[in-house]
């Protein structure tokens, strides 16, 4: 399973990047609020770290805009995938930049319908919002089973990229149920290492080894 890291913060993706952590990055208008960087300056600043796919995401609303804005999110580095929202203007564009050999992400994804028509537009990712419907007291796993069992029923080759992840374990359902992607913060990334066991082991095995009075180096 490929790991995206959810964020415009450079320093945490670079530090995630040096560990072998980040297999791609997504943003989106929210994130590049948070971030307080100009769009494209930021976009390429992780372009030059993530060799992976780079998510940026389009703001306008009808396909022909849409269509603009991804080529010039495009120009930013081959590794740019343009996102582009769930509605028949944001399936024209996936249509149409897919078709000119460029990786889009149709993103705000909360049905498998939705998933099932992203795919026959040609989205190389669908991105599933797993918090999101969590939130609403929805299943977001079930959903993320579901497209897995639609996109091998017909041999789909759009990638899930389980997205709005929010804890450990929906990472680990998400590996369990297999997704191809999980994108997630760095803050949840980084707690996957986290058990309250390791912790004690380590804190018994520092107590016993300076009892020792040894050293290594
Ligand atoms: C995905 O591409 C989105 O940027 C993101 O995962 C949404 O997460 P949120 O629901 O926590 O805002």
């Amino acid at each position: 399973m490929k790991f995206f890291v959810d964020t415009a913060d450079v320093a945490a993706i670079a530090e995630l990047n040096d560990l072998g952590m980040v297999d791609g990055v997504t943003t989106n208008p929210s994130i590049i609020l948070k971030s307080g960087r100009n769009i494209l300056e930021v976009t390429k600043e992780i372009c030059s770290i993530v060799s992976g796919p780079v998510s940026a995401e389009v703001v306008a609303t009808k396909a022909d805009e849409m269509i603009a804005e991804g080529r010039k999110l495009a120009e930013i580095a081959p590794n740019i995938t343009v996102k582009v929202p769930l509605t028949w203007d944001g399936l024209r564009a996936c249509k149409v930049l897919s078709g000119e050999g460029r990786m889009v992400n149709v993103t705000l994804c909360f049905s498998a319908n939705q998933a099932l028509i992203a795919a026959k537009a040609g989205a190389t990712f669908i991105s599933p919002f797993v918090g999101r419907l969590d939130d609403i007291n929805m299943d977001g796993m079930e959903l993320i089973s579901d497209i897995r069992q639609i996109y091998d029923n017909y041999g789909f080759d759009t990638q899930i990229l389980a997205a709005s992840i929010r804890t450990v374990n929906h990472i680990t359902q998400c590996a369990l149920v297999g997704a191809d992607v999980i994108t997630a913060p760095p803050s949840v990334i980084k707690a996957l290492a986290n058990h309250p066991l390791t912790d004690a082991g380590l804190a018994q095995f520092e107590k016993d080894w300076a009892k020792t009075g040894q050293k290594i180096l």
